[in-house]
């Protein structure tokens, strides 16, 4: 059959086609053990699904054959978080005495591990400016192992030059890790670039509904190999009812970024002509630094949109407290529009001058753009955004 085109490797994934007379929906195999006939076949089933759920369980290999397919790599993991993820995978991978080059604006838990966890077991990390690509040469030793990436990045919007950070990586001899869940496999391929690991927080776009915890790392089956021993002895497998949780919301992620992409993309434009915001960050605005290479490698702006309004980090909590629609929660990717206060949720564990340096301002709102009518969303943030134009009363007298 011809490659199929995302939207049907969303809906079709892991499913086998040959099946007949069997469940049309996934089933949940929720149990912790699997029985077996004899000891030969026990000892068979220890390297497949069918042996005990913290090495495997079927509705998992599901989820991940369906990322698998949709990343276009040869395998994929679940773990129980995006962060059990990028832990895991970190720790299986390098050894005491490493050294990582990472970006410097990424997830503040991922920022966290590196530069405070990771320490303790004698990996080093070098931060450098996302798009200054001469810094990450600059930072290149002779025990670096990875190359850790984020694009687009949380929440500036950044986005990362996948041509020039796979050349750096080969040059280096670097593992190439890339956390693409604000990218999404419906609007950006990095492996098709050739970065070796793509990470993505399950929890958000992939699973859609903001009902459930987890993470996803796809790549080389070699890799996948190594990961997956780390895997079961760190213990942070998913719960095989998440798992079908996250099947389910997969088969609509195409038509969900679809609408999310054409949303933000509105409310972007919104934005940027509004005279209370300062700056906006959208990959797909003319205004944003690399317009060009975003258009280039991807195929959808995607659903976050961050702005800094005109005024104090004060003023930006009120916006965030007078919207109606936008929910004030953490999170992001859901059916649902939420809004954040970076330094307040994503980026509160680092510290004030780490974000300074990340251009994580206090005025900086986060918008998850959901599926919602781009009308009502433009009408929710015009208001209150006009809660903040209103002047503080002053008492008289
Ligand atoms: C870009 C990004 N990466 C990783 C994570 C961590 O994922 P999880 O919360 O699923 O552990 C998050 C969580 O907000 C995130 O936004």
């Amino acid at each position: 059959m011809k490659r199929q085109h995302p939207e049907t490797k969303a809906v079709h994934g892991a499913a086998d086609m040959d099946k007949k007379n069997g469940p049309l929906a996934t089933p949940i195999y929720q149990t912790s053990t699997f029985e077996v006939t004899d000891n030969d076949e026990q000892l068979r089933a220890a390297h497949t699904d069918r042996f005990y759920t913290r090495y495997g369980n079927p509705t998992n290999t599901v989820a991940e054959k369906t990322i698998a397919e949709l990343e276009g790599v040869e395998a994929a993991l679940t773990f129980a978080s995006g962060m059990g993820a990028v832990t895991t995978t970190i720790m299986a991978l390098l050894k005491s005495g490493d050294h990582i080059v990472a970006q410097r604006d990424i997830y503040g838990g991922v920022n966290k591990f590196l530069s405070q966890w990771l320490p303790k077991l004698g990996i080093e990390t070098t931060f450098v400016d996302t798009t200054e690509y001469e810094q990450h040469e600059r930072a290149m030793r002779p025990n670096t192992k990875l190359l850790y990436l984020e694009s687009p990045t949380n929440p500036t919007l950044r986005v990362v030059d996948f041509k020039k950070v796979t050349a750096l990586a080969k040059r280096h001899k670097l593992l190439s890790m890339m956390d693409a869940t604000f990218g999404t496999p419906i609007n950006q391929h990095p492996a098709e670039f050739g970065i070796d690991l793509i990470m993505h927080s399950g929890t958000k776009y992939l699973s859609g509904h903001s009902d459930l915890i987890c993470g996803v790392v796809a790549g080389r089956r070699e890799l996948m190999k190594r990961i997956w021993e780390t895997r079961t002895t760190l213990g942070n497998c998913m719960d095989p009812h998440a798992s079908w949780m996250l099947v389910r919301g997969l088969k609509t992620l195409a038509v969900r970024v679809a609408r999310q992409n054409e949303n933000a993309q509105r409310v972007a434009e919104f934005l940027s002509e509004h005279a209370k915001v300062r700056r906006v960050h959208y990959p797909f605005l003319k205004s944003h630094p690399q317009y060009g290479v975003a258009r280039e490698q991807m195929s959808g702006g995607g659903g976050m949109v961050s702005f800094e309004i005109e005024g104090t980090g004060e003023d930006a909590r009120r916006v965030s407290e007078s919207m109606r629609l936008f929910t004030l929660a953490p999170s992001l990717g859901g059916v649902e529009s939420l809004v954040s206060i970076p330094v307040l949720t994503s980026h509160a564990m680092i510290s004030a001058e780490e974000r300074a340096r990340m251009g994580v301002t206090e005025q900086m709102i986060r918008l998850s753009v959901g599926i919602e009518n781009a009308d009502d969303l433009i009408a929710d943030l015009a208001l209150a955004l006009a809660a903040v134009a209103a002047p503080q009363q002053v008492p008289v007298g």
